[in-house]
């Protein structure tokens, strides 16, 4: 029977979804003003959960509420609050309002345990606008890449621009950071986002690690032409040159058998007419593996197939490392009380890996990290059909609360 819980995480999840760029496809991009009117609404729940809530120096949204004492050590639970473009609703923003409303449930009950809650809406989990991912994590587990403040959007605006129109200071990045000594461990619940959970006919699933991921950005550069007159043999069509590229990418992914998967997802074509040959053609690579040694091989193997190419094209290759991320292992001391909360809701405990990046990646840099998911419908994500029901979303609440609740700080679990 769910609880009370569930009812108001699906409110506040359509009431954040109406937040958007465009009303008929939900997009909110970092440092855009639907992304600051997001973070306004957050900041209203997290203190109209008992929390103290700001906006920190990345544009990420920082609730906290206190222990049994001022200035104890956290438990940082969170997950993002931008999207992908055309994005579903719950991806990021389930995790967080989550945390938000188990919060508001200890502070309704008058309860303090002996650590502090701190809830953390990442700003931008996506990389959506500026090439580079995880930037609201990187900046509090203090790795954050300066030189990322110079990436432009497509728009041509810098990082650096965008932030001053959003009211922050690029120049203040490290006050975002976190020091170790602060965060007992940092938790996620998040949608699966696969279509492990539904086939198993389960709520929930503790989360055993996160996939790594290498974001590479390609340029191919041949000679524009007059799309009448220069000959087919004689062209140099770096569009042409890129749709070979990007296929021989998805041949060599599928045929590789062992859960290597590979998408480019942007592409743009220039100069971009019907009757003139492209001469320049950026686009993206995504290459995820489940492990970083055969992630590894894998995009050294498809950079000398687009190398190969090139050369018989007699284009120009340009390729660059936008985003690495070796995979990173969800803590076991961690784990086994996620997997201690799901059994005390009565659900079976069942593990399963994340193919989907996430802010842990960034946090493990600082904290121990682990995950909760939770099922979706069809597996189907960064799509607008994305869908949990109301009755996993209350499980999910129930076992994070649990969690929470049950929490023992590592050192005690070792004691
Ligand atoms: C984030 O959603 C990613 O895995 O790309
Ligand atoms: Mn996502
Ligand atoms: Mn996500």
């Amino acid at each position: 029977m769910p609880s009370l819980l569930g009812e108001e995480i699906v409110a506040r999840i359509n009431e954040l979804a109406a937040i958007s760029e465009t009303p008929e496809h939900l997009a909110r991009i970092y440092l855009t003003p639907e992304h600051r009117k997001a973070a306004d609404l957050l900041l209203s729940w997290m203190r109209e959960a008992g929390m103290s809530a700001h906006l920190d120096a990345i544009g990420n949204v920082c609730g906290r509420y206190e222990g049994e004492a001022p200035d104890l050590p956290c438990l940082m639970l969170g997950s993002h609050y931008d999207t992908v473009r055309d994005a579903g609703k719950w991806d990021g923003p389930l995790g967080l309002i989550t945390a938000i409303s188990c919060v508001a449930d200890l502070n309704r009950r008058g309860r303090r345990l002996p650590f502090a809650i701190e809830v953390t809406g990442f700003a931008d989990e996506e990389g959506v606008r500026f090439a580079s991912t995880l930037l609201g994590s990187r900046a509090v587990a203090g790795t954050f890449d300066e030189s990322v403040l110079n990436a432009h959007d497509h728009a041509g605006i810098s990082m650096r621009e965008a932030m001053i129109a959003f009211g922050l200071n690029p120049d203040h990045i490290g006050a975002a950071a976190r020091a170790r000594r602060e965060l007992l461990a940092y938790v996620e619940l998040h949608i699966e986002q696969g279509p492990v959970l539904e086939e198993k006919e389960l709520p929930v699933g503790v989360v055993t690690a996160i996939a790594g991921a290498t974001r590479l950005a390609a340029k191919l550069t041949g000679m524009a032409g007059h799309a009448g007159t220069v000959p087919m043999g004689l062209r140099r069509d770096a569009l042409t040159g890129a749709a070979e590229s990007i296929t021989a990418i998805e041949e060599f992914c599928k045929t590789d058998g062992g859960g290597l998967v590979g998408t480019v997802g942007y592409i743009d074509a220039l100069p971009g007419a019907t009757n003139v040959i492209p001469g320049k053609v950026s686009f993206t690579i995504d290459i995820r593996a489940p492990t970083d040694m055969h992630r590894k091989r894998a995009v050294a193997d498809i950079v000398r197939r687009i190398e190969a190419i090139a050369k018989r094209r007699t284009l120009a290759l340009q390729v660059d490392v936008t985003h690495e991320n070796r995979t990173v292992p969800c803590a076991p001391w961690l784990k086994e009380q996620v997997a201690e909360a799901v059994a005390g809701e009565g659900f079976p405990v069942f593990e399963l890996p994340s193919g989907a990046g996430h802010d842990g990646m960034a946090m493990i840099d600082i904290a121990d990290v682990a995950m909760l998911f939770v099922r979706c419908r069809a597996g189907i994500s960064h799509h607008p059909d994305e869908h949990v029901e109301l009755a996993d979303a209350d499980a999910g609440a129930r076992v994070l609360l649990r969690l929470i609740e049950n929490f023992w700080p590592r050192e005690m679990v070792q004691s």
